[in-house]
């Protein structure tokens, strides 16, 4: 059935979203339980209009319980609802379920690369250790000539701008498979938070994050797959920003 089809049933009065049965397969795990990470089916009745955080809420609420999976503004703000859904990193509040095929099962399951914790929840800490490693805040070696302001030019701020929408959601290093095959690669994330500082003409810490991206597990274990770029829920140019910094590395900032 397409959405079409379900949107122009004569059995829907006028002015009502019509609703039907969508197939969620989710990736369960329990450490609890001794079993082995397995798919479950839940028949979910969804709108077209739902996102798949909406049916996840509806097995939770509705089905079952014991489902976990992090998700807090809803709103594709926090970064806290990233998954896989078929196949694909993706915010599970910003999937609409009229854009995936509803013909066929919808698989949700846990980033890939992450230990898994309990079904859809991932140990974001080694995520996060490689972000902190970068230093990404602002370093600034002096204080401003006036005392208060640092001030930036339209195009100084612009140099950044991409990098400042991350949210740290880790569906770019995630999808990464370098980071799949090295945990302990910094990740495109990681690298991200750098270039947002490296570039910023009021920060002074620069050569620091570079030094610290020059390393084996650093900037050049990047392959230049474009996953990163393509996972972004913000539409980052995850990779351009690595390329920045890997230039950075051999002709200066
Ligand atoms: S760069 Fe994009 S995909 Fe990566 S953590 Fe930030 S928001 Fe998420
Ligand atoms: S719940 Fe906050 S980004 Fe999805």
């Amino acid at each position: 059935m397409s959405i079409a089809e379900a949107t122009s049933s004569p059995q829907v009065p006028s002015g009502e979203v019509p609703t039907f049965t969508a197939t969620i397969v989710v990736r369960r795990y329990d450490p609890e339980s001794g079993e082995e990470a397995h798919w479950q089916e839940f028949a979910v009745t969804v709108h077209a209009t739902d996102r798949i955080l909406d049916a996840l809420h509806s097995i939770k609420w509705e089905q079952d319980g014991s489902l976990t999976f992090r998700r807090s503004c809803a709103h594709g703000v926090c970064g806290s609802d990233a998954m896989r859904i078929n196949g694909r990193n993706r915010l599970a509040c910003k999937t609409l379920i009229k854009d995936l095929d509803i013909d066929k099962p919808i698989y949700v399951e846990p980033l890939k690369g992450l230990p898994v914790e309990k079904d859809l929840i991932v140990d974001m800490e080694p995520f996060f250790d490689a972000y902190r490693s970068v230093q990404p805040f602002l370093q600034p070696a002096s204080v401003p000539e006036n005392g208060r302001e640092r001030n930036q030019s339209v195009v100084q701020r612009a140099r950044f701008d991409d990098t400042t929408k991350c949210i740290l959601c880790a569906a770019c290093t995630t999808s990464c498979p370098v980071f799949w095959t090295d945990g302990q690669y910094f990740g495109p994330a990681a690298i991200v938070g750098a270039h947002r500082f490296i570039f910023d003409s009021r920060d002074d810490a620069g050569d620091v994050r570079l030094d610290i991206l020059n390393d084996k597990e650093g900037v050049w274990r990047c392959r230049t797959t474009f996953n990163c770029t393509e996972a972004c829920p913000r539409g980052i140019e995850v990779t351009k920003a690595i390329a920045e910094v890997k230039q950075a590395l051999v002709r200066g900032i």
